[in-house]
């Protein structure tokens, strides 16, 4: 088979990627390692950029998503027993948070890609590209009734995922990486909102964070141990901790529920310097990695998308490869940021026992001056909602 962009993986990155080269009628196929069913119910981020949500509704695809999301003006900060308001669209002159799950953006974007005719194999395995140095690069796989298949494309877009192998092909890279000596613990609950808004809470006993996913169902995250599993976790435990590092201000409580999905996560911060080798370009956690503390994975992966596809858009316009040369360094400006934003508010809002004293209390100094300087709040909104794209 033969098509313009052969694209790896059906993650955001991946389908955004089809979805903004289809509008620019420039054709792709898409082949994903799960099946259909495991890329719709898996539990990931949870909050989407301005800029995103304004790109689903530009891709016409952003009907439910006005219906079922939730726009939050801002968030609530809870530490050293106060709590907090940042007012993020006073803050950015306007720019809000949306929370609309990412399988739900993952059912919307295939659901419409499908529907137009867009090709996508899921359960593909033995992903291998070749001739990456050529104008002519063809990737190998077998589908998923066995059958060895061949897609040769104009250009590879390794979309696939922290663990995909597409990375393994960029030569001369170098990776940088930091480790937290901490994890979250993610559950699911059937309860009502306890709240409008998020809560990002700082407590000594770890940091807790309250969101949300529908009127009847709540997501809620606590600092655990970086090895802990979910078996060390009873409900009755996870309640304590929720209870005793949110329930720090008068007249709030947190509402309980029947706990349906319980996931621990790993935190760490990685970039790929180089995200192009030839014809192949990669993008979102297959080049980076941020906890998921300033809310970033998903909306940093789809900017690497729209850059991705400008270059090609500009290639197939023009015949000018400047834009796709100029690829890894776009991206790298923003990924940089992000990667230092959520550096930043992984390190503000957790309990770590490898900081000194002194490092601890210049944490809450932080806070403190956060809540209190419109300037130290406008630099933190306007990162949470999303810097313009470049
Ligand atoms: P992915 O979503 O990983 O998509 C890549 C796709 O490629 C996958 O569907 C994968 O199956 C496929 N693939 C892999 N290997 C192959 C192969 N060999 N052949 C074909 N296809 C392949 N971010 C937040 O902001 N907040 C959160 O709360 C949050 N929680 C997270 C929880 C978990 C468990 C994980 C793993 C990530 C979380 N993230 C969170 C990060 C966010 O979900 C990611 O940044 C986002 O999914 C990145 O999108 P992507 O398209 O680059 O990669
Ligand atoms: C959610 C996840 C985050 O990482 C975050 O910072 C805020 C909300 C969520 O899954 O709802």
């Amino acid at each position: 088979a033969r098509t313009q962009v052969g694209i790896i993986g059906a993650g955001p990155a991946g389908l955004f990627l089809a979805h903004l080269l289809h509008r620019q009628g420039i054709e792709c196929v898409i082949l994903e390692s799960r099946s259909h069913e495991d890329v719709e119910n898996t539990i990931r981020a949870g909050v989407l950029e301005q800029w995103t949500v304004d790109l689903m509704l530009s891709l016409g695809l952003g009907e439910r998503m006005l219906r079922e999301g939730h726009f939050h003006r801002g968030i609530t900060l809870r530490f050293a027993g106060e709590s907090h308001h940042l007012d993020f669209e006073d803050l950015t002159g306007g720019r809000r948070v949306t929370v609309y799950p990412q399988h739900e953006v993952l059912k919307d974007l295939i659901a419409a890609r499908l529907a137009s005719g867009g090709e996508i194999h899921f359960g593909v395995r033995d992903v291998k590209l070749h001739d990456l140095n050529s104008k002519r690069p063809h990737i190998t796989y077998t589908d998923e009734n066995g059958q060895q298949q061949e897609l040769h494309c104009d250009f590879i877009a390794g979309y696939d995922g922290s663990q995909g192998p597409s990375r393994q092909y960029v030569e001369g890279r170098t990776e940088y990486q930091h480790l937290y000596p901490f994890g979250w613990l993610g559950i699911l609950v059937e309860a009502p909102p306890s709240h409008h808004e998020l809560i990002y809470a700082r407590h000594e006993r770890g940091f807790a964070l309250l969101s949300t996913r529908s009127p009847e169902i709540q997501r809620l995250y606590l600092q655990c141990g970086p090895t802990d599993n979910v078996a060390d976790y009873s409900d009755e435990l996870i309640w304590s901790e929720l209870h005793q590092r949110l329930e720090t201000v008068d007249g709030w409580t947190l509402t309980e529920g029947r706990i349906f999905q319980k996931g621990v996560i790993g935190m760490r911060s990685f970039v790929c310097d180089r995200m192009q080798h030839g014809r192949l370009f990669i993008g979102g956690d297959a080049a980076h990695i941020v906890p998921p503390t300033g809310a970033k994975g998903l909306n940093l992966a789809v900017a690497d998308a729209v850059y991705l596809s400008r270059g090609l858009e500009c290639f197939y316009r023009t015949g000018q490869q400047t834009l796709l040369d100029q690829y890894t360094n776009t991206c790298l400006r923003r990924i940089w940021k992000a990667e230092r934003f959520s550096w930043y508010m992984t390190n503000l809002l957790h309990t770590n026992s490898t900081e000194s004293p002194f490092e601890q209390r210049i944490r809450l100094a932080d806070l403190d001056y956060l809540v209190h300087s419109q300037a130290a709040a406008t630099a933190l909104a306007e990162n949470y909602v999303g810097l313009p794209l470049d």
